[in-house]
């Protein structure tokens, strides 16, 4: 968790929260509207996420759309690569943005690398492979947005072209049954909050703002 709240300045360091869902759970929609209401609030913030868009992202986007080709192990490898170069760039790095103050909310963090890869691999050995990035910096809050892969897959079908549905959704089984045995696993260190990502944006962005907000009184 963040131990020092000030930069060498005085100035007080802006909150890392990390959101958190299968495929289609409506992470992106909760960020864009959580962001909204904190700069309403007059709080300075960033949206990112994982993959990012530096070298390594794009290298990732290449293995995921299955351009290039790569063992496992190297794809988890890179996303843990891809998340510390997300943490300490010194042009953009989330690091240096909570430095100046500003809040960064970030679409995906660790804990898909846990549920993710350990999908084909033991996620101790996944947790051991990000344990640079958490030990650097842990989220204040990890938001995680909880949804039935059935639905996640309608929303996905209704506004992108997708092959391999039947792979996909067992796949998305696996991988949320995975983020349930990660935060089981680490509830001492992290916190975190499950949302039922199945109601309306609406509601579901009041349920995270609740969640929050104690982050920034
Ligand atoms: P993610 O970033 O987790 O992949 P998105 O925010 O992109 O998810 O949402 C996936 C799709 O579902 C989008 O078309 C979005 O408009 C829609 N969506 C998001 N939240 C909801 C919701 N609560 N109810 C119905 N549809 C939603
Ligand atoms: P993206 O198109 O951003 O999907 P979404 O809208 O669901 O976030 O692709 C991210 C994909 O990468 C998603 O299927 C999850 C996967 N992923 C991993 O396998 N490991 C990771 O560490 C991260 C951050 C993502």
């Amino acid at each position: 968790m963040e131990t020092k709240t000030v930069n060498n300045e005085g100035i007080k360091k802006g909150r890392f929260i990390a959101f958190e869902g299968i495929d289609g759970s409506g992470k992106s929609t909760q960020i864009a509207l959580l962001a909204e209401r904190l700069r309403q609030n007059g709080i300075r913030c960033y949206t990112t996420m994982e993959p990012t868009d530096s070298p390594i992202g794009s290298l990732i986007r290449q293995v995921m759309t299955g351009r290039m080709k790569m063992d496992n192990r190297v794809i988890a490898g890179l996303f843990a690569a891809d998340r510390l170069d997300h943490l300490l760039n010194e042009i953009d790095g989330i690091l240096y943005k909570i430095n100046e103050g500003v809040t960064v909310l970030t679409d995906r963090y660790y804990f898909s690398s846990y549920a993710y890869h350990s999908v084909d691999m033991p996620m101790e050995w996944v947790i051991k492979a990000n344990e640079q990035s958490s030990g650097i910096l842990r989220p204040a809050i990890t938001v995680f947005i909880d949804i039935d892969p059935d639905a996640a897959l309608e929303r996905i079908a209704k506004n992108r072209f997708h092959q391999e549905l039947y792979e996909k959704r067992s796949r998305l089984v696996k991988v949320r049954e995975n983020y349930e045995r990660a935060f089981k696993l680490l509830e001492k260190e992290e916190d975190y909050v499950v949302i039922d990502g199945s109601q309306t944006k609406e509601r579901i962005a009041d349920m995270v703002w609740d969640a929050v907000k104690e982050y920034f009184v």
